[in-house]
Order: C-alpha cells, then sequence, then structure tokens
C-alpha cells in the first residue's frame, strides 16, 4: 500500500540483491525508517525487537532470515541452527514455523552450493503469495461488507459500514494489503463507505500506531477509540460489525489474537455484532485442536509499566505511568473459542469456524515434520 502516496511493500529484496530492507515498525507513526537486513542475527533482531511484526510479516522475515544465514553457510548445521535461532524469536504466530518448515522441505534435498540462491528464491515466493493471498482475502471480505452495507440499508439504516478492528492486521503485518484490512481497503477504493473504529491495542499500541498510520495514508476515515471503548460502542449500536486478524487459529476454530480480542468476541456477541476473522492458511495450526494449547507470549512487564510516544518538542520519549516498583503481567495473545466466531475470511473464501469447513481450507503443503511431533509431545506431556 501507500506512505506519502509512494508504493511500499513491508519487506523487499534490497538492491545489491540478496539483503533485504524493512520498515522499522519501533518508529512508527512518528518515522518512517527503513532498516536493512544483512545477516541472520538481524532477522532474529528484527522480529524479536518486532522492527517486524504480524504474523504472516513474522513469516515472510523468517524466511529471508535463513537465506540470509544460508548464504554465509549452507551445510545442514548451520540451516538447523538458523532454524532454531528464528524459531525462537517469538512463539505464538504459526506462520513463522510454517514458512520455515516449508523452506526446510525445500532445501533439505539440495546440495550446498544450490541452497542459498533457491533460499532466496523460495523467500520471495512466500512474500509474492502472502500478497496474491491478501488480495483474495480482499475478494471474499469486500463481498461480505457489500452484504452488510445491503442488510443495513434494507433495515433502513444510514451512513458507512462501521468496522471494528483491534491491533494491526494490515498491510504492515504482512507483505501487502493486510489480511483485517484488505477488505477495507477494497470497499473503499470500490466507493463504498466504510469507517473504522482503530482500538488503540494497549500494552503497544499497533493500532493507534499502525492502523491508524495505514488507514489515514489511504484515505480510510476511521477514527481511534480506547480499548476499553469498544463495547460501549457496540451497545450504542454504533458498530456493524468486527474484524480482526488471527496469530494462530486451531483445526477446530479457537482463534489466537493479540490480546482484547477476547473481549471484543464477548461484546459482539452480546450484542449481537457479526465477529469475523481475516486470515491465510498459513495461520491455520493443524496440530492444534484446542485454543488453550496454543503457546501465549508473555512479553517484559515495562511495555505495561511505561508508553513511547511523541513530545510537544517532537522528540520520542518513553514516560512511566505506574508507581515505581509495580508489578505488571503481559500476556501478549488471547484465545477467542470458535463458538463466538461469526466467520474466518479466507483466500480460499468466507467459512464456518469449525473442523470440516477449516478441514476444506487448510494449508495442503504443510506437511508435520519429525521436530513439530516431538515439540507436540513435549506439550502434551507437561
Ligand atoms: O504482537 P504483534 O504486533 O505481532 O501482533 C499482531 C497481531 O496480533 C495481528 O492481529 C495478527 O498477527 C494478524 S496480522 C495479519
Amino acid at each position: 500500500m501507500r506512505i506519502d502516496g509512494r508504493h511500499y511493500r513491508s519487506i523487499w529484496l534490497a538492491e545489491d540483491g540478496w539483503s533485504v530492507e524493512i520498515i522499522d515498525q519501533t518508529k512508527l507513526p512518528h518515522v518512517v525508517e527503513i532498516a536493512r537486513l544483512k545477516t541472520l542475527a538481524d532477522a532474529t533482531h528484527a522480529i524479536r525487537a518486532m522492527l517486524v511484526r504480524g504474523a504472516p510479516l513474522i513469516g515472510a522475515t523468517a524466511a529471508y532470515g535463513l537465506a540470509l544465514a544460508l548464504r554465509e553457510r549452507a551445510d545442514d548445521a548451520t540451516m538447523a541452527e538458523a532454524r532454531a535461532a528464528l524459531m525462537a524469536t517469538r512463539p505464538t504466530a504459526v506462520n513463522l514455523r510454517w514458512a520455515l518448515e516449508r523452506m526446510a522441505r525445500a532445501l533439505a534435498p539440495l546440495s550446498e552450493s544450490e541452497r542459498p540462491h533457491t533460499a532466496h528464491r523460495l523467500a520471495d515466493e512466500i512474500a509474492d503469495e502472502d500478497v496474491a493471498t491478501n488480495r483474495q482475502i480482499g475478494v471474499h471480505g469486500l463481498k461480505l461488507i457489500r452484504k452488510i452495507a445491503a442488510d443495513k440499508a434494507a433495515r433502513g439504516g444510514e451512513g458507512p459500514v462501521r468496522i471494528l478492528t483491534h491491533c494491526n492486521a494490515g498491510w504492515l503485518a504482512c507483505v501487502d494489503w493486510g489480511t483485517a484490512t484488505a477488505p477495507i481497503y477494497m470497499a473503499h477504493d470500490a466507493g463504498l463507505a466504510v469507517h473504522v473504529w482503530v482500538s488503540e491495542t494497549r500494552p503497544r499500541n499497533q493500532g493507534a500506531a499502525i492502523t491508524a498510520f495505514e488507514l489515514g495514508q489511504h484515505g480510510v476515515p476511521h477514527t481511534l477509540v480506547v480499548d476499553n471503548a469498544a463495547g460501549h460502542l457496540m451497545q450504542q449500536g454504533l458498530v456493524d460489525m468486527v474484524l480482526v486478524g488471527s496469530d494462530r487459529t486451531t483445526a477446530a476454530g479457537d482463534v489466537c489474537n493479540k490480546i482484547g480480542t477476547y473481549l471484543k468476541a464477548l461484546a459482539a456477541r452480546d450484542n449481537g455484532v457479526p465477529f469475523y476473522v481475516a486470515l491465510p492458511s498459513s495461520t491455520i495450526d493443524q496440530e492444534i485442536e484446542a485454543g488453550r494449547d496454543v503457546p501465549i507470549e508473555e512479553r517484559d512487564g515495562d511495555e505495561v509499566l511505561c508508553v513511547t510516544g511523541r513530545g510537544s518538542d517532537g522528540a520520542l520519549g518513553r514516560v512511566a505511568i505506574a508507581p515505581r516498583g509495580t508489578k505488571a503481567r503481559n500476556p501478549a495473545f488471547d484465545v477467542t473459542p470458535a463458538r463466538l466466531v461469526s466467520g474466518l475470511i479466507t483466500e480460499r473464501g468466507v467459512i464456518g469456524a469449525n473442523a470440516r469447513e477449516i478441514g476444506g481450507v487448510a494449508d495442503a503443503s504443510g506437511k508435520p515434520d519429525a521436530r513439530r511431533g516431538a515439540a507436540r509431545a513435549k506439550s502434551c506431556a507437561k
């Protein structure tokens, strides 16, 4: 999508043809700074420190990270170590595992001389596919927004379709378009009136910092609200649909997404507001049935105790918002049970959040490997 009228992807090959460039998302919305990833260490740092974030972009960055590692050495041991280092960066978004397994399956049978070039080509393929996938999510989601608009008009409702979103499931969380935002951008571009309620998404404020930035750059009408306002807005009849992304959706349709998503789903159910989740099939984890088995990232309590922002002097700074010594707990994701989900908008169509329909769209290339089997056995033994 666009920044200052210029088209960007969130990750792209640099002019040297092997390193990659990203937009450093820790600086948004105040500064648009491009960072270059030249090594595996650069890639692991970018994911862990959230210069890049969002499930699909984490997957694409990991794929390039593996390619960068293999450029230096391409033997089996290096490949295994690089994979392990990337897997350890963030635990919840399953696209990370998906991308690395896909790369490893294709690279393992190749000779050391073939691997670096093929790894780069595969990473490019993963990035390009993400763009096409999100475009398709947009096409299917647009039909849904049109239907909601038509139903609203038939009931005598006026004004735009009012969509509440959480966190950032936009193009900056993917390679382009976004998952939850693709239908919104397409509706806006097609002349269908939409208005987005952007929920700020404490503690890291991805809604306020990134979604508001994206929508503003594309000219989509939006209003920022604090996370706690969502239930009230729904009660007041000011929300026509909730549309969020996912970091991992189980085979049975439980949706893991940014902390606070579950509360929005509960409020949506209580107020008869449809709650949709937009996700690529690469976010479906066929290895896990129940949402309680999704590993939930626990982040530093400092993110809860302090906020970062730009002061009136224009300088970026960090301020404390709680008494010194306060303990903070910071689970980064929660799970919305399938029963609260109205539907999943995938690149293959809109489906119900249930095992039968999910089985029909789940990624066909995702064969579990031995390592994944071992990891599962360990978590069951706990
Ligand atoms: O911690 P983050 O910023 O990586 O979390 C991102 C989200 O929770 C997104 O909603 C999710 O990854 C979907 S992105 C298309």
